[in-house]
């Protein structure tokens, strides 16, 4: 898979306005503020492919990217940003969890998280939806290169463990946009997926 050629195709507002579920789709998806654009521009080698920002819930629509005529990245928007009304964050939370049931094309989830504050309330009920609908999760600890290797190394072992109470395929990766830690198991992962 040639990462480096995914194109932005379309943004949808709600998950109704996706293109044709046909093909292979991987979606990445996390609290605001994760690093899922930053994850998707690092992984796709484009600087500015997702906009990434400082201000959380910078992504509002559902972002698709094409890597070539059959598989698609998309960028879901960020949860947990306390600005937005309760009656928004329980209709993003509805549609969310009806896409990880519904949707055929989608082969596997990324879960970002900030490895310095991982398995919030939300980013667990994510995980057991996506286990739920037999769907394989990897669970990206992102800002990596905040810890000191031998912190980083005892978080991922400590959310590993944590994951087996998911009871599904939860694959656990350490990941940094800034020094490139896990890409390149992330990239065999999506491989696996993208490739069957
Ligand atoms: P929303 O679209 O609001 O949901 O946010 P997002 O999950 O897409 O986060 P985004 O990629 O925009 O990154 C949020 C902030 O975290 C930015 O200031 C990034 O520069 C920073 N950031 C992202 N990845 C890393 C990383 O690997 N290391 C460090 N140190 N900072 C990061
Ligand atoms: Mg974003």
């Amino acid at each position: 898979i040639h990462f480096q050629k995914a194109k932005f195709t379309t943004s949808a507002p709600d998950i109704t306005k996706l293109p044709a579920d046909s093909g292979i789709e991987v979606a990445f998806a996390g609290r605001s503020n994760a690093g899922k654009s930053s994850a998707l521009n690092t992984l796709t080698r484009q600087k500015s492919l997702a906009r990434t920002s400082k201000t959380p819930g910078r992504t509002q629509l559902i972002n698709v990217f094409d890597l070539d005529e059959t598989r698609r990245l998309i960028d879901l928007p960020g949860y947990g940003y306390a600005k937005v009304p309760e009656a928004m964050k329980r209709k993003w939370q509805a549609a969310l969890s009806e896409y990880l049931q519904e949707r055929e094309c989608l082969k596997g989830l990324i879960v970002l998280m900030d490895i310095r504050h991982p398995l919030k309330d939300l980013d667990q009920d994510l995980v057991f939806w996506a286990v739920d609908s037999n769907l394989p999760v990897v669970i990206l600890l992102t800002k990596a290169d905040k810890l000191k290797p031998g912190q980083r190394k005892k978080t991922v072992l400590e959310v590993r463990q944590a994951s087996k109470n998911f009871g599904g395929n939860v694959e656990v990766m350490a990941f940094s946009s800034h020094n490139g830690i896990g890409l390149p198991e992330l990239e065999k992962k999506l491989t696996t997926w993208y490739c069957p």
